[in-house]
């Protein structure tokens, strides 16, 4: 005669086998493994068995359990698959699938991302400056006296309350000294404002990084080298570059920087990149005034500054026509960038 506990597996297995979903597989479990299951039932009673007997009873007991877990298990299984491939059966694998735009950086944030680099291993830091900024932060501190033609209506956008938005990011400059001691080795990319006609080559709005050294004994040849290094990081070992004299009011001397490269219009002319000079005596002291003290000593601190213009160069590297595009956040155009 079959012992009981087999009886028991015979009939456990024929209800999972039967349960037509899961609730009654879930209530085949109960009856069998839950706590006061059949099977738990057992476990207890093995207490009251004789020596002889309970191995004998444990182990078929032990099989039985397995046999009952391992048959859930399964009929689980077969009824999840069942679910799932109904749920496919529904998806018609025949319709286009949905295409991902993938993103790519704008032309100038490109431009910007390659220049931060090459000035990051020189040890510049990053500064922030504001957009809407006051008189004295883009002019007065920079040595620009009121009569200058830059702070005309005609040229710079005035906000009713006086403030304007600036002309140029050399206000940084001037914030981060305000804000720290020297020595100062930062670089500031950011937009800048002036009125001007909008067509193919201008752009009331447009884009500038801004550098400032501070340090002693700082010459016209630091100001050069970084420079040279720089522009040839950038544009390839064979670019020439030259710095011609000219005039802003914030250095002395000042001067135009030029390249010529085969990557900019294969080498052909020399094309205007940068402003450039040594920080002027004045520009120190209108610091000094506003921090109130003398941390920027002209006869013991010397400094460099250039603002390089970066809508230009883009223009050329990326071969885009029209100062126009990049502004108008049209993907077509964007999109060719990635
Ligand atoms: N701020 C000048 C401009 O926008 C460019 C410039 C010239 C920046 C000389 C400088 C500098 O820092 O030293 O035209």
């Amino acid at each position: 005669m079959p012992h009981p506990l087999e009886q028991l597996r015979e009939d456990a297995l024929r209800e999972i086998e039967s349960a037509s979903d899961e609730h009654a597989l879930e209530a085949a479990r109960v009856k069998y493994l839950g706590r006061s299951g059949t099977i738990s039932a057992w476990g207890e009673q093995m207490k009251t068995l004789s020596k002889e007997e309970k191995p004998v009873v444990g182990k078929l007991l032990n099989e039985v359990r397995t046999a009952v877990s391992a048959a859930i298990e399964s009929q689980t299984g077969k009824f999840r698959s069942q679910k799932e491939s109904g749920a496919l059966a529904r998806i018609d694998v025949s319709l286009p699938g949905t295409p991902r735009e993938i993103g790519a950086l704008h032309p100038l944030t490109q431009m910007w991302e390659r220049s931060i680099e090459i000035f990051r291993r020189m040890g510049f830091a990053l500064a922030d400056g504001p957009d809407i900024e006051d008189e004295w932060h883009c002019f007065d501190a920079l040595n620009t006296p009121p009569d200058h033609p830059a702070r005309n209506e005609q040229d710079t956008f005035y906000l009713p309350d006086g403030r304007l938005l600036r002309t140029h990011t050399s206000t940084v400059q001037i914030r981060t000294m305000q804000g720290a001691k020297p020595p100062i080795r930062v670089i500031s990319p950011g937009a800048a404002y002036r009125r001007d006609e909008l067509d193919a080559t201008h752009s009331p709005q447009f884009h500038q990084i801004e550098g400032l050294y501070v340090d002693e004994n700082v010459s016209v040849a630091d100001l050069k080298g970084t420079l040279e290094f720089f522009m040839r990081e950038l544009f390839g070992a064979d670019t020439a570059v030259q710095f011609r004299p000219h005039f802003f009011p914030f250095t002395e001397p000042s001067l135009e920087v030029y390249v010529k490269s085969k990557a900019l219009k294969g080498g052909e002319r020399w094309i205007e990149v940068a402003g450039s000079g040594v920080v002027h005596p004045a520009v120190f002291e209108q610091v000094n005034k506003a921090r109130d003290d003398k941390a920027y000593d002209p006869e013991k601190w010397s400094g460099f500054a250039f603002g390089l213009g970066m809508d230009r160069l883009a223009m050329i590297l990326f071969d885009i026509p029209d100062i126009r595009y990049f502004s108008q956040n049209d993907l077509r155009f964007l999109g060719q960038f990635g």
